[in-house]
């Protein structure tokens, strides 16, 4: 080994302006690391007496500020794949990195650390708080994270997504695209470096939806956040730089 060289290189996580939640350098993020990375990722649930393998040895990799929409049909697998990127869902075989972090060996608190700031979902559900109004399932997160300015960013990104006249309605009282952007607000709210979504201009009108992504894509311009967008909107699709196509549970096609 050459005594001289000095690697493995090591870039350390820049501090973050004020009104960030995250840490500075909350771990050493190696240079070449992808933002999200999966190896041989395999998920097989039990369904009645036999096994269903939903997610099939995929490999995957997404760089800093790039965008990738994973298309597929119908339970093809696709949410239980961005559940797997997420450390939401524990695979049944494979690896998963995020910012070079190894996901499938952390605890529960580990993968909530790294979730906490640095990674943005969006469920297909939505599962927002039904007892906390648009405004408090945007503004809470922020402030469990001791993000500065919550109340004000809440606000802000509400309206952004064109919710500004909503902020006291509970979900109950919010349509279905109305519940999708107040999801998408609670995603983007701690700046994440990362968002993984599903789904997420799948209930929204086509102006509305258009408004949404212009959202999304300038946060990846602006921020350098990688995007992960489960999609059936073919508009969407385009928009991204990579499309992955899955089949029952498989890659099968990777467009560039
Ligand atoms: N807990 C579970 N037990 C058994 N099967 C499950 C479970 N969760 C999901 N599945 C099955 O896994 C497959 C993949 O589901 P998944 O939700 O990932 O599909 P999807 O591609 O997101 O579909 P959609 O486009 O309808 O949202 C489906 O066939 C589903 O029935
Ligand atoms: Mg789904």
């Amino acid at each position: 080994m050459d005594a001289n060289r000095v690697s493995p290189t090591f870039e350390p996580k820049p501090c973050p302006p004020a009104s960030r939640a995250v840490p500075c350098t909350p771990y050493p993020v190696p240079m070449t690391a992808p933002r999200v990375a999966c190896q041989g990722l395999t998920k097989t649930l039990r369904s009645g007496s036999h096994d269903l393998t939903v997610v099939k040895d995929v490999d995957l990799a997404v760089q800093p500020a790039e965008s990738l929409a994973i298309l597929g049909p119908s339970g093809s697998g696709k949410s239980t794949l961005l559940g797997l990127l997420a450390g939401l869902d524990r695979p049944t075989r494979g690896t998963v990195q995020v910012d070079g972090q190894e996901l499938t060996t952390m605890n529960e608190d580990e993968l909530a650390r790294l979730r906490r700031g640095t990674l943005g979902f969006v469920f297909q559900s939505f599962q927002l708080l039904t007892n906390l109004t648009a405004l408090e399932n945007v503004r809470v997160p922020l402030e469990l994270m001791g993000f500065q300015g919550a109340a004000a960013r809440a606000t802000e990104l509400l309206g952004q997504v064109g919710l500004a006249e909503r902020l006291t309605h509970y979900p109950s009282q919010l349509s279905g695209g109305e519940m999708q952007r107040v999801a998408l607000a609670r995603a983007f709210g701690p700046r994440p470096s990362l968002i993984l979504a599903d789904e997420p201009t799948g209930n929204l009108d086509a102006e509305t939806g258009e408004r949404v992504l212009d959202l999304l894509f300038d946060l990846r311009q602006d921020e350098g956040t990688s995007l992960v967008l489960v999609t059936h909107d073919a508009a969407l699709a385009q928009r991204a730089e990579r499309r992955l196509h899955m089949a029952a549970g498989e890659a099968v096609r990777l467009e560039q």
